[in-house]
C-alpha cells in the first residue's frame, strides 16, 4: 500500500511490510547513520500525555540521528491541556512537521489525529496498543533465534492491556504462534482476538487465550510479560496482586518454556511482582537489548512512513 500511512495499530503494517521496517532496523542497529542524512523525517513531534523514559529517550536520540530535530512536548502545558480540539491541534502540526509520535490514552484520540494531521502518525502507547515497542521486541527475537515465523510467544499477566493486544495483533502479522495467559476479567479484547486470528491465518500463525500460566508457558520460544497496573489504572480500585500472582514469571515457570527460551519485558519492571528479580536479572533475559531496540526500531519506522508520505505528495 502507497501513499500517506500510519501506525496506530500493529496491523497496520502488512507482514513484508514489518519484515522490511526490522530489517532496515537491524542495519541501523550495526550502523545508527545507514538511512543519513535527512532520508527520515526533518521535525517530528514526539507528544506525551503519560510518563515515559524509554519512548522520549529513543524517539528523541532516533530522530537526531537520522539528521531530525525531535520537538519533544508534555502536552498538558500545550492548548490541548487547555481545550482546544485534537483536530485543530492536528491541522496545525501538520503545517510545521513531518511527522507525529503521539503517548496518549484512547486510542480514538490517536485515530483523531491521524485524520486531521495530513502527516504520518505514530502511536507512542494508548491505553489499547504500544506497537513500536512490539517492533522492538520483533527485533530482539529475531536478533536471538533468528526468525520470527513459527516461533511460540507466551504473554503472562493482564490480557487486557495495550502489550497483551499489541502481542496478539504484531505476532499474528509476523506468523508466531501467541499464548496469551490471564486471570479472569483481565482477558484481552475479542474483538482483537478475532482480528489477530483472521491475520493468523494468512501468515500461519495462531492465536491461543488461556487460564494456565504454564499451559501458555510450556514449550514456548519467547516468555514476556509486562506491569499488573499499567498508567492510568493506579487507583481503579481493582486488586490485582492476589489474582495475578499466578501468572508471574518466576524461575520454576520459566522452566516450562524451550530452554533456549528468551525473556522479554518492555519495561519498567517491577521485580517480585510480575516478574521475579533472578529471571529479569538472569540469562535468559535479553530486556536491554529490547530497550535499545526501541531506538532502532522507530527510526526504520519513521523512516518507512516518509518515504510512504513522500510518494502521497504534498498533505495540503
Ligand atoms: N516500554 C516503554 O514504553 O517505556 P516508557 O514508558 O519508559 O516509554
Ligand atoms: N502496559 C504498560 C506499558 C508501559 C510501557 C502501561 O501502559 O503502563
Amino acid at each position: 500500500m502507497t501513499g500517506l500511512r500510519h501506525l496506530l495499530a500493529d496491523d497496520d503494517l502488512s507482514q513484508e511490510e514489518q519484515t522490511a521496517v526490522l530489517d532496515l532496523a537491524d542495519r541501523l542497529a550495526a550502523d545508527p547513520y545507514a538511512v543519513q542524512p535527512f532520508a527520515g523525517p526533518r521535525s517530528v513531534a514526539v507528544l506525551f500525555d503519560k510518563s515515559s523514559t524509554r519512548t522520549r529517550v529513543s524517539f528523541a536520540v532516533g530522530i537526531a540521528e537520522l539528521g531530525g530535530y525531535p520537538l519533544v512536548m508534555d502536552l498538558s502545558t500545550s492548548q490541548l491541556g487547555r481545550g482546544e480540539s485534537i483536530a485543530d491541534t492536528a491541522r496545525v502540526l501538520g503545517r510545521q512537521v513531518s511527522a507525529i509520535v503521539w503517548r496518549t490514552s484512547g486510542q480514538q484520540r490517536l485515530e483523531e489525529m491521524a485524520a486531521y494531521a495530513g502527516v504520518p502518525v505514530v502511536n507512542g502507547l494508548t491505553d489499547e496498543f504500544h506497537p513500536c515497542q512490539i517492533l522492538a521486541d520483533l527485533q530482539t527475537v529475531r536478533q536471538h533465534k533468528g526468525r520470527l515465523a513459527g516461533l511460540t510467544l507466551s504473554y503472562l499477566g493482564d490480557g487486557a492491556n495495550n502489550m497483551a493486544h499489541s502481542y496478539l495483533l504484531g505476532g499474528a502479522v509476523a506468523g508466531l504462534h501467541v499464548r496469551i495467559a490471564a486471570p479472569a476479567g483481565f482477558e484481552p479484547d475479542p474483538v482483537v482476538v478475532s482480528r489477530a486470528s483472521q491475520v493468523a491465518q494468512s501468515t500461519g500463525g495462531s492465536v491461543t487465550v488461556t487460564g494456565s500460566a504454564a499451559d501458555a508457558v510450556a514449550g514456548s520460544d519467547v516468555v514476556a510479560t509486562d506491569t499488573w497496573v499499567s498508567m492510568g489504572q493506579e487507583n481503579d480500585g481493582r486488586d490485582r496482586e492476589k489474582v495475578f500472582g499466578p501468572y508471574a514469571v518466576t524461575s520454576t515457570l520459566l522452566a516450562l518454556a524451550d530452554p533456549q527460551a528468551i525473556v522479554l519485558h518492555c519495561l519498567p519492571a517491577y521485580r517480585g511482582k510480575e516478574i521475579a528479580a533472578e529471571v529479569l536479572d538472569g540469562p535468559q533475559s535479553v530486556v536491554w537489548d529490547e530497550a535499545e531496540n526501541r531506538r532502532h526500531a522507530q527510526k526504520a519506522l519513521l523512516a518507512f512512513l516518509d518515504e510512504r508520505a513522500a510518494e502521497a505528495g504534498p498533505a495540503r
